[in-house]
């Protein structure tokens, strides 16, 4: 199984950034603890693009076509506005899952409503740096019983 992990805008300033929002780990460590999880739990790969272009995550998403079996994706402030990574998401029919460490809910209005969302199986919300592992479980299990 392989596994496509996109983070979008600002997520490349963890640890630094907002702290007591975001918490204190930094992308690398989280990325780290991620490819651990997939590699020796389930035996598959990890592979980890953060921008904060649009355009080269549209990209990274139109290139994992045929390439990995599922994505990851933290678009960031992207996720309250971007059609065009929600179309290009559409386009790749892979199955999706959204997360957001904060929880957005409790946050300002504009981070209420995700474009994204209506295209995805799931979202993670809330719950962290722990939300990447979340997801990385709920997608592997999906994907294995896709495969049955
Ligand atoms: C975020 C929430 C977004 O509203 C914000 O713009 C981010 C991070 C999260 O992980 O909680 O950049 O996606």
């Amino acid at each position: 199984i392989s596994v496509l992990l996109l983070n979008g805008p600002n997520l490349n300033m963890l640890g630094k950034r907002e702290p007591e929002v975001y918490g204190s780990q930094t992308l690398d460590d989280i990325v780290g603890h991620l490819e651990k999880t997939m590699v020796e739990e389930f035996g598959g790969s990890l592979t980890h693009f953060q921008s904060n272009h649009e355009g080269d995550i549209i990209d990274a998403i139109h290139q994992a076509m045929g390439v990995h079996d599922g994505i990851i994706i933290n678009p960031g402030a992207f996720t309250h506005y971007s059609y065009a990574i929600r179309d290009a998401l559409s386009s790749v029919v892979l199955p999706t899952i959204e997360i957001h460490m904060s929880n957005v809910h409790a946050r300002e209005k504009f981070r209420h409503h995700s474009v994204i969302a209506p295209i995805v199986i799931g979202q993670i919300v809330g719950l962290g740096a722990d939300g990447y592992e979340w997801a990385l479980r709920a997608l592997v299990r999906k994907i294995q019983s896709s495969r049955l």
